[in-house]
């Protein structure tokens, strides 16, 4: 059966030096408290080196919150797939909805990025979300069924082996949480589409996290709901109480 995850995106924040700081106390936290779920830390690609050696893999996972869609050349400024491999971490977020809208990622680019992070043994934690303006028109469900298409070409093996993150645009960095009914709606549309694609046991296999202004007040009920499995953190993953708050819900 699926896992229960959550994941930290520090998305653009920390010098190396607060990231090491950062990464070290949630190490001695839930060393002393063990965790009731996978726990994941997304950093910035010059701290993965640093941060993957002080953390106990057994705890804590690592990964990067993006990669580049080619294998290796010239291609300056990217950070490929292998590369993140080499550091020792073993995640990689891929269609953060700030890569999609500011970067110009698109459905086929992030098709490349995740075939070469599950060529390089990267697990992919693949976004997926609308924008205000298309839940209010009750666009999302089509939205998140078209931005689908770049896994949906994988086989069910490889499909076995991603986790996805719905993350309603609206909900990021805003304050503004999806009720534990919208997760659930959307979460158990999404698992019907793998079911339809996939069958029934790699949907059940599947972990989706829930992505946009978690917090430890609502962590619990937002991950109580059942095909909520966990959650991508931004905000609240930068303070180690907050984080630790969150991964309690599962306690
Ligand atoms: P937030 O970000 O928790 O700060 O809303 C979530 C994300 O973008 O992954």
């Amino acid at each position: 059966m699926r896992k229960n995850i959550v994941a930290g995106n520090w998305k653009m924040n920390k010098n190396l030096q607060e990231g090491i700081a950062l990464a070290k106390e949630l190490n001695e936290a839930l060393t002393a408290d063990k965790p009731n779920c996978d726990v994941v830390i997304c950093t910035p690609f010059i701290h993965l080196a640093s941060v993957t050696p002080i953390v106990d893999e057994a705890i804590i996972g690592v990964g990067a919150e993006n990669c580049a869609d080619k294998v290796s050349g010239a291609y300056t400024g990217e950070v490929s797939a292998e590369m993140v491999a080499s550091t020792g971490a073993k995640y990689v977020i891929l269609g953060h909805s700030e890569r999609r809208s500011y970067y110009g990622e698109t459905v086929e680019i992030l098709e490349e990025k995740v075939k070469l992070a599950l060529a390089n043994n990267l697990t992919p934690i693949f976004c997926i979300g609308e924008v205000l303006e298309e839940r209010q028109a009750e666009k999302q469900n089509e939205v998140v069924a078209a931005q689908l298409a770049s896994v949906f070409t994988l086989s069910a093996e490889d499909f076995g082996k991603i986790i996805l993150a719905y993350e309603p645009v609206w909900a990021i960095g805003t304050g503004l949480t999806a009720t534990p009914e919208q997760a659930q709606d959307i979460h158990a549309y999404i698992r019907s589409l793998i079911v339809e694609k996939y069958g029934q046991e790699v949907a059940d296999n599947c972990s989706i996290l829930y992505g946009g202004s978690c917090k430890p007040s609502n962590a619990k009920e937002l991950f109580a709901n059942p095909d909520v499995d966990g959650g991508l953190i931004g905000g609240a993953a930068l303070k180690v109480s907050d984080f630790k708050g969150i991964i309690d819900a599962f306690k």
